[in-house]
């Protein structure tokens, strides 16, 4: 407002609804206020940078009818409270048009000077706090963007500090823990950066993240890319980042153990990586068409960390385990995530 001067636009073509209008905001504001009235929503739409306060909206007008006027309005002046006064008594469209973001809906007939006063006073104070409350979502929004970007640079950092190390390790057993380490970081790097840039920042593409972490485990171990075959078949799902980080640790341990342990020997083989939805639930698959376990190792029970890992950090998102060893080795890791709840 301008030196309490109450500056209205009145998005009206009938003419005499005009001037009830300007009548009743004279009594109200004797003659601190300014209405300028348009006949056509383009029209208003032109002069929406003339430092309104509030506007008087009619559904039908020349160039327009309906909701979508009100949305085309809204659209191009989300800053503005918008009052809809139409002739229409309809109040289903006056929920669905107060829900899409309108201040008020006001009947021609039915106002007074008493309701036009308090509706103008609270739309313009409830439109100032929306703004407020919109700008501290996208400053959060912001933050936490910034956040899971250092999140992710930290964790990269650690990945190629435990890279550096490595050079400066003889034995070949212990180079190996790093570089396991190594890619353990980067895959929980990942998803944090699937988070930034994402425009939800709490749920990832979990397909498109598979693609990208499989197709950088794959060429970290796999030298002769005639040999070894990725198969990946994921429909995009978005997950949590509760659910997101435990199962991009689970599938980078069971793709770099197919990796490491399924083809020794330069033998040729292939592995695919599944995931999709079954009864209301998630199903990732990692299987391979390798060697397969030898009897003396129980999946559940291992000495080892990998395995260990797998089987807590699939407790820890409440899944299962399928195991299968007949034909190579398939880890089927079943669970559920909050949208099925
Ligand atoms: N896909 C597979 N095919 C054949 N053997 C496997 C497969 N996955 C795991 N194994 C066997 O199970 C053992 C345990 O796996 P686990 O991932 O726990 O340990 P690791 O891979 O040896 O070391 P790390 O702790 O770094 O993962 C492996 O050493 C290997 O012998
Ligand atoms: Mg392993």
């Amino acid at each position: 407002m301008i030196e309490n001067i109450v500056r209205v636009m009145l998005v009206e073509d009938n003419l005499g609804d005009a001037l009830i209008l300007s009548e009743m905001l004279k009594e109200i504001y004797d003659n601190h206020f300014k209405l300028v009235n348009y006949k056509r929503l383009d029209e208003g739409l032109k002069h929406l940078n003339e430092d309104f306060d509030v506007i008087f909206l009619d559904l039908n007008l020349p160039d327009s009818h309906g909701i979508i006027t009100f949305k085309t309005m809204n659209k191009n002046a989300p800053d503005l409270p918008i009052i809809i006064l139409t002739g229409l008594n309809d109040e289903d469209l006056a929920i669905n048009i107060v829900s899409e973001g309108a201040q008020d809906y006001l009947v021609k007939d039915q106002i007074d000077k008493q309701m036009l006063s308090k509706s103008i006073k609270y739309s313009i104070r409830r439109k100032n706090i929306e703004n407020q409350l919109q700008i501290s979502i996208e400053d959060k929004e912001l933050l936490l963007r910034e956040l899971h970007h250092r999140v992710k640079n930290n964790l990269m950092i650690i990945s190629s500090l435990l890279n550096l190390q490595s050079t400066y390790i003889k034995d070949e057993e212990s180079k190996k823990i790093f570089k396991d380490s190594q890619n353990r970081a980067r895959s929980m790097a990942l998803i944090h950066e699937r988070l930034y840039q994402s425009t939800d920042l709490k749920r990832i593409d979990f397909g498109d993240y598979i693609r990208t972490l499989t197709n950088d485990i794959y060429h970290t171990y796999v030298m002769d890319t005639n040999l070894i075959k990725l198969n990946v078949d994921v429909e995009d799902i978005r997950l949590d980042i509760d659910i997101s980080i435990p199962l991009g640790l689970i599938l980078n341990e069971l793709v770099t153990n197919s990796l490491k342990h399924a083809f020794p020997q330069g033998s040729p083989g292939e592995i695919d990586i599944i995931l999709h939805t079954q009864d209301k639930k998630y199903l990732l698959e990692v299987k391979d068409n390798g060697i397969g376990f030898t009897e003396d190792i129980d999946y559940k029970n291992t000495d080892s960390l990998g395995l260990r890992l797998v089987t807590n950090l699939t407790d820890q998102i409440e899944g299962e385990i399928e195991f299968n060893n007949k034909l190579g080795t398939s880890f089927k890791i079943i669970f559920k995530d909050e949208k099925f709840e």
